[in-house]
């Protein structure tokens, strides 16, 4: 028995039973037998939830990018490790192999050491989906430099707030990027965005669109002259276990985002680990995930997972709908993808369009299907596994987070019998727990509760950058020494989860995780408006979408609501990005309160989900009265 490639359902639960009976045996053997160290650890795992205080494989030493790229040359040196499919089919698709990573990586790697960048420094990364991203992660990696990935759809005012959160030294962005028939000017935004950073003392710009742009003297340099003259040969440095590997940031309940800190081993560990046997990767299949690097997804399952395996990952630049809603099943056919990891917002959009989009193209090298990012519903499941799966290709409902490093709960394709919206069954070393209000747990099955974790996995999140406190609240405080997700989950009759949603202020929109708090600074920050509440309304192809009830303050002036509403979208705009975006906006005399003064969100989001056939008692609201004038002004 292996444990580290699971080939049937009775193996997963003797993997699982042992994983649990022995979590540091477990692990070590793992570590031992599937990764290069430079040297060994003295404990396997020491943790406190109270403090809390998580450390895997405490002395140890190691580089990821060893694992990712040294240690294949041998014997997969030509093998292809990324496959860049760019935006405009018409342009090459590039196949770079693990020689040509290396060269590439080193190179960067010495560009980055040549602008003074030193182990545990931060560096900004703030790049569209082209090879230079991947490369700059593992560039950071290897001199062990901290990257902090920002998604290139964030706005200016997004950007700035992240870098100077964890004071980065350089950025490395582009000129601009190809988004579909249109172009964004990136560099415009972080020429803004740097107006406020004094800590960033390089930016490093990659030419990708040939636009015309402004390089600021002694601050801003184009990246390809420096790398042409690097050499393309770096020692890996050599990091402790524990050092931290990379910051990315996801949104909370208040308005500031947290820069979530992931470790080395563990992180390395549980990405590989979870992509070899959650994605059934056997060479020499193509394996492709469509989210953006930008996000947790891409770290772990584009770059750091897949190059731990020696596989060969797809990295495409552009959209599901450009230059037509074919483009997936085009690309599937053209790199005769294996395995395809996608998100429910883009299957629900893919499920509208005609079905010649898919029926013109050969899908027949898929093995395995993967959703990540949301619940998926029952329609879209069986769209997924009746047109691209065919019925023979398992899906896999992927449920993590952020926070989590890597998938926590999903089927092993060709193992677990699937059974749609259901993410089925915790991963080897994870011990989920159903929770009830009062704090105590659930068991036994055909339950619900809210979803927490009661042991450590090598590839939680350590700490918030900065403010250990918050990240000892946020996750460690509602439920006494377990991990609390935020999510709400049921454990049907056999045992497995089905995750129900976020129980508290986050929405997932398109498979993005969005705080309400964020969003209702950024539009009481509008001259015109005194409060706001935003909720979150079910949504056929996002899931669920932004729903905002808005009070304006008494100036006397009339506003027209048609102007406002597009101001407000164009705040939002700027102070998060266009996908923080309103599809609704309510102006309403007052917000439902408690005596206490708080919002009153549940009755707003009945009202918004037109459920308004059971808002419960509202006569120990404050401001009852205001109840029936929302829901007669309802959108
Ligand atoms: C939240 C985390 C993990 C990468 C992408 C999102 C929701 C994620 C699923 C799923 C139901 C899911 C949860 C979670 N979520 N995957 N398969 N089924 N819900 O990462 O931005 O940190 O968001 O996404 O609500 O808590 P994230």
């Amino acid at each position: 028995m292996s444990n580290y490639s699971i080939k049937h359902f009775e193996e997963y639960f003797q993997v699982y039973r042992k994983s649990i009976r022995d979590p540091e045996l477990f692990w070590e053997e793992i570590a031992e037998e599937h990764f290069v160290w430079r040297k060994r650890w003295n404990s396997v795992l020491k943790w406190d939830f109270k403090k809390p205080e998580i450390k895997w494989f405490g002395g140890a030493q190691l580089n990821i990018t060893e694992n990712c790229i040294d240690r294949h040359l041998r014997t997969k040196g030509d093998k292809t490790a990324i496959i860049f499919e760019p935006n405009n089919p018409n342009e090459e698709a590039l196949h770079i192999s693990y020689k040509e990573l290396h060269d590439r990586v080193t190179r960067m790697s010495n560009v980055l050491k040549d602008k003074g960048v030193k182990k545990g420094d931060r560096v900004c990364i703030y790049l569209p989906m082209i090879p230079e991203l991947a490369v700059a992660l593992l560039a950071c990696a290897r001199i062990g430099a901290i990257h902090s990935v920002v998604f290139a759809g964030f706005s200016s005012t997004a950007l700035s707030s992240r870098i100077n959160d964890s004071e980065c030294k350089v950025i490395i962005t582009s000129d601009g990027s190809y988004r579909g028939s249109k172009t964004i000017d990136l560099k415009g935004i972080v020429d803004d965005a740097l107006e406020k950073c004094p800590c960033v003392e390089t930016a490093l710009v990659v030419k990708r669109i040939n636009s015309e742009i402004t390089m600021k003297k002694g601050r801003d340099l184009w990246l390809q002259p420096l790398l042409d003259q690097a050499i393309p040969h770096c020692e890996p440095e050599i990091m402790e276990a524990e050092d931290p590997l990379f910051i990315l940031y996801t949104s909370g309940s208040t308005g500031k985002p947290k820069g979530m800190v992931h470790s080395t081993a563990g992180y390395m560990i549980y990405s590989a680990y979870t992509f070899k046997n959650i994605f059934n990767y056997k060479d020499p299949d193509v394996y492709w995930c469509t989210a953006d690097i930008g996000w947790i997804t891409g770290h772990s399952y584009i770059v750091y997972g897949p190059l731990a395996n020696g596989a060969t990952t797809l990295m495409f630049e552009g959209v599901p709908s450009y230059p037509d809603f074919g483009r997936f099943w085009e690309i599937v056919e053209k790199h005769k993808v294996n395995q395809l990891y996608t998100a429910p917002t883009a299957i629900r959009a893919l499920a509208k369009e005609n079905i010649s989009f898919i029926e013109n193209h050969d899908l027949s090298s898929l093995k395995v299907l993967g959703s990540v990012g949301e619940p998926i519903n029952e329609e879209a499941w069986h769209w997924y596994n009746d047109n691209v799966g065919k019925k023979k290709s398992p899906i896999v409902d992927t449920w993590w987070q952020t926070e989590t490093g890597g998938i926590m709960i999903s089927p092993i394709p060709y193992c677990t019998p699937t059974k749609p919206t259901y993410a089925t069954l915790p991963f080897p070393g994870i011990q989920p727990a159903l929770m009830d209000e009062h704090g105590v747990e659930i068991k036994g099955n055909q339950v619900d509760g809210r979803l927490c974790i009661k042991f450590p996995w090598p590839s939680i999140a350590r700490t918030i950058w900065g403010d250990h406190q918050r990240y000892k609240e946020t996750y460690f405080t509602a439920y006494k020494d377990m991990y609390f997700t935020g999510d709400g989950a049921l454990r049907d009759e056999v045992g497995y989860y089905r995750i129900t949603g976020r129980v508290d202020d986050v929405i997932i929109v398109s498979g993005h995780n969005l705080g309400t708090a964020p969003i209702e600074d950024s539009i009481n920050e509008h001259p015109a408006v005194a409060e706001s509440a935003i909720v979150g309304f079910p949504h056929d192809v996002k899931g669920n979408a932004l729903y905002g009830f808005v009070t304006l303050k008494e100036t006397g002036e009339s506003r027209v609501h048609e102007n406002l509403r597009k101001e407000i979208n164009q705040i939002i705009t700027e102070h998060i990005g266009p996908i923080a975006k309103l599809d609704k906006i309510q102006f309403v005399t007052g917000l439902p309160k408690t005596r206490s003064g708080k919002i009153m969100r549940r009755i707003l989001r009945k009202i918004a989900g037109n459920d308004i056939n059971n808002l419960g008692d509202t006569s120990t609201l404050l401001n009852p009265e205001v109840v029936d004038d929302i829901i007669k002004g309802a959108l």
